[in-house]
């Protein structure tokens, strides 16, 4: 069985560089929830991971009251995508923000991962600002945000 360790090494490291206190905040499980789709022989599918707290950090952009998605991904997105398992990954942030009454969700989306631009842009969220170099240089990272009140 697929550890989140061993996702993370996997998928995100070659996108962000070393996930060591990612992981450390996901095992503490202090300001986060994190979820493994996992099918019916243990295979994980894919993974979502949201913070616990409505979140002011992103007031400057009119943006209140949100729970900010962290991850959301599919295992071997080319072969695995297009059946709703990022659908089923994106209800479970959803669901939560609607339970807290959140009033946005809000997740930052690299210029590199044009699938998961699309795949939220479907979801009804919208680009609300551009960051340059945020996590790797001379890579433009996306905010995007989803109203749950509109
Ligand atoms: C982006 C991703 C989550 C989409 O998951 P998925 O399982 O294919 O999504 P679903 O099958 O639930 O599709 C949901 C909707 O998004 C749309 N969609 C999904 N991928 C799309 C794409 N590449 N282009 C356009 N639309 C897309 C679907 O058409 C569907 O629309 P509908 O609800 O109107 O039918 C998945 O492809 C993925 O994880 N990719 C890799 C991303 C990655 O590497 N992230 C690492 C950093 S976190």
């Amino acid at each position: 069985m697929q550890t989140m360790s061993n996702l993370f090494q996997d998928i995100i490291a070659p996108l962000y560089g070393d996930q060591k206190s990612a992981l450390e905040k996901i095992a503490s499980a202090q300001d986060r929830l994190s979820y493994m789709l996992l099918n019916q022989e243990s295979d994980a599918l894919g993974v979502v991971i949201f913070k616990s707290q409505l979140s002011q950090e992103f007031e400057s952009l009119g943006i209140n009251n949100a729970i900010e998605l962290k991850t959301l991904f599919v295992v071997n997105a080319n072969k695995n995508s297009g059946v709703g398992l990022g659908s089923q990954l994106f209800s479970q942030c959803l669901n939560y923000a609607q339970l807290v009454n959140a009033q946005n969700i809000v997740v930052t989306v690299s210029e590199e991962k044009d699938e998961s631009l699309k795949f939220f842009e479907r979801k009804g969220f919208q680009r609300v600002n551009a960051l340059e170099g945020k996590y790797k240089s001379g890579i433009t990272e996306f905010i995007l945000v989803k109203s749950l009140t509109a």
